[in-house]
């Protein structure tokens, strides 16, 4: 078919830090770089993240990129691989100071030094008292980071597609990747976008569920992409519901408020992080302070009329923490809720935050299938960044701070390695024409108007669905119904039809092919889920309450016809020891 083609030496899809992060440092080495984004990139959901970036920088209290390393390590309850971890542990306090130097206004302590406040999960000398290593730009930091990323990129002139919807990779007729197929959002027009190497930086799935942390845009898209392109999902079992989501609707209020100082009260104005986390207490890991408000509330011990969540005190800090430090989340618990935080406690619930798994990939980036595990057996010209990928550093929990950190080592490492691979890789390949006609052919049926199903229905049932059948505890029957529920909305998609197309505003075929995507990830997660019968980080299970090394220190391999495969952690870290695993306390 005769479209509009454009050729770049990389294709990056996706505008959040990631992607950005990854585009700077191609546009800065003289390569032809297009950034593909379905919004206008500062609405990426990089902006939405607030507490802050780790890095063992030792400004507050004495720290070192080691102890960041065990507290990752342990926080991903031994699923994360740890040449990774140790690679992002050490590569954390450069990508913080290169932010500094690009313009990001982090807070400041009184001695000039980067401001860091204490997050989840964090210990000196592996497993001691507090570390203080999330640095931040208030309550902001993600917006901070954003913008600043942004506005390098403009000035290293890195081309953007804004509003263009990425369908589908396209390939050469030996699997290498070539780039992508796009629909201008605006005109409906296709694009082909040919590039030597491509990088899939489209962020996670939050949408999967009702409540949620994650803006509308979080759908997964990059994932389903590469299902539909032969290559499997990793982890996708494990999906993070952060313990402080405004109750009922799912903003996030950071954990930066308890970091501050703030905590978690029941309804007998009990801390019971005490019980649950002695020593941590509210700054255990993000799966252990869920759990326990579910149990609270489970238990009887919610507050409110229905008693269906918990309170976040942190009145006790005063205006001034609350002003400085915490601006943005005053103003959502005055939007949302009518509260003013400096005042009145916060009621707050666990909410769907961060998928854990994804596009299985080394630490340069470079997308790896199962018989691929070294780097010159990658999927050729394929890259993924991001909460997208699955490296693993964030096994079955991640902590706080660590996504930020993730989406700018990963998204330079990934960078470099593709500046390497375009050295050798001067010329455009021919593309197989067939690939290009596959992704033409996923938009083309979003112009056949019809009278079937309705996108919002089936939406709104699969958020349900997933939230009823695959949350914080899971069971065997509850999730073997869950992918049965999830099985026939997929039959009902293939009856879903655009009313009139000729009227429709093409902002309906998006949330169409969104949806399509999201059924795809949404099997991955629920039967990845149902397959793995022990209990680890965030994948609760009520039948198989203990962590069973023995036989699930693995990772999961989903593919897109419904079959798994597994493939084992990395527990050799690059130049230490293993951390070996042990009980998990905090
Ligand atoms: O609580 C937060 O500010 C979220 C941070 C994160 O998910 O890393």
């Amino acid at each position: 078919m005769n479209i509009r083609r454009r050729k770049f030496d990389a294709l990056i899809i996706g505008a959040g830090g990631g992607g950005l992060r990854a585009a700077l440092q191609l546009a800065r080495a003289d390569a032809q770089v297009a950034v593909v984004s379905k919004v206008f990139p500062t609405r990426s959901h990089t902006v939405a993240a607030q507490g802050g970036v780790n890095a063992a920088l030792a400004n507050v209290t004495p720290d070192n990129w080691h102890w960041h390393m065990y507290d990752t390590v342990k926080g991903s309850d031994w699923l994360g691989d740890q040449d990774a971890i140790e690679y992002m542990c050490r590569a954390a306090p450069r990508a913080v100071y290169e932010l500094e130097h690009f313009g990001v206004p982090f807070s400041r302590l009184a001695d000039g030094h980067i401001y860091q406040r204490a997050f989840g999960g964090q210990s000196r000398n592996f497993g001691g008292e507090q570390a203080t290593r999330t640095c931040a730009a208030a309550d902001r930091t993600g917006h901070a980071i954003l913008h600043s990323l942004y506005q390098q990129n403009i000035r290293a002139r890195t081309h953007f597609f804004d509003e263009y919807f990425a369908i589908d990779l396209v390939c050469d007729g030996e699997g290498a990747v070539l780039g992508a197929v796009a629909m201008e959002i605006e005109t409906g027009e296709p694009i082909l976008i040919e590039a030597k190497t491509t990088l899939l930086a489209t962020g996670g799935a939050g949408q999967l569920f009702r409540t949620t942390t994650n803006a509308l845009i979080n759908t997964g898209d990059g994932m389903a992409m590469a299902l539909r392109a032969g290559i499997p999902l990793q982890d996708m079992e494990f999906f993070q519901f952060h313990p402080t989501g405004i109750a009922g609707k799912g903003m996030l209020i950071t954990e930066g408020v308890r970091g501050e100082g703030g905590y978690l009260i029941n309804a007998d104005g009990e801390r019971f992080m005490e019980r649950y986390a002695p020593n941590a207490k509210d700054l255990a890991s993000r799966d252990v302070v869920s759990r326990a408000i579910a149990i609270e509330v489970r238990e009887g011990r919610g507050c409110g009329p229905a008693r269906d969540h918990v309170l976040l005190k942190l009145d006790h800090l005063g205006p001034d923490v609350i002003l400085k430090r915490l601006p943005g989340i005053r103003d959502l618990a005055m939007t949302f809720l009518h509260i003013d935080p400096i005042e009145q406690p916060i009621p707050v619930y666990p909410t769907a935050h961060y998928t854990m798994g994804g596009i299985p990939t080394n630490r340069f980036g470079q997308v790896v299938v199962p018989e691929m595990q070294s780097p010159e057996e990658a999927v050729e010209g394929l890259y993924a960044a991001g909460e997208c990928a699955c490296v693993s550093v964030h096994g079955a929990n991640r902590l706080g701070g660590n996504s930020l950190l993730d989406i700018l080592v990963f998204g330079r490492a990934a960078a470099n390695h593709i500046i390497a691979y375009l050295k050798d890789h001067r010329y455009h390949r021919p593309l197989n024409e067939e690939s290009v006609d596959r992704a033409l052919a996923r938009l083309a049926r979003w112009d056949e108007p019809g009278d079937g199903e309705r996108v919002e229905d089936i939406r709104a049932e699969l958020k349900k669905v997933m939230e009823t059948h695959c949350g914080v505890f899971r069971e065997q029957t509850v999730l073997a119904e869950g992918v049965e529920k999830v099985k026939a909305l997929a039959e009902r998609m293939q009856d879903v039809r655009l009313r009139d197309t000729s009227k429709t505003f093409n902002t309906a075929r998006v949330e169409a092919m969104e949806l399509e995507n999201l059924i795809d990830i949404a099997l991955a997660t629920v039967q990845s889920a149902l397959a793995r019968t022990e209990s680890r980080g965030a994948h609760s299970r009520i039948d198989y309450p203990e962590r069973d090394d023995q036989n699930w220190m693995k990772h999961s391999l989903y593919f897109r016809d419904g079959t798994l495969d597994y493939k084992p952690v990395r527990i050799k870290p690059l130049t230490v020891e293993s951390f070996p695993p042990k009980v998990r306390v905090y």
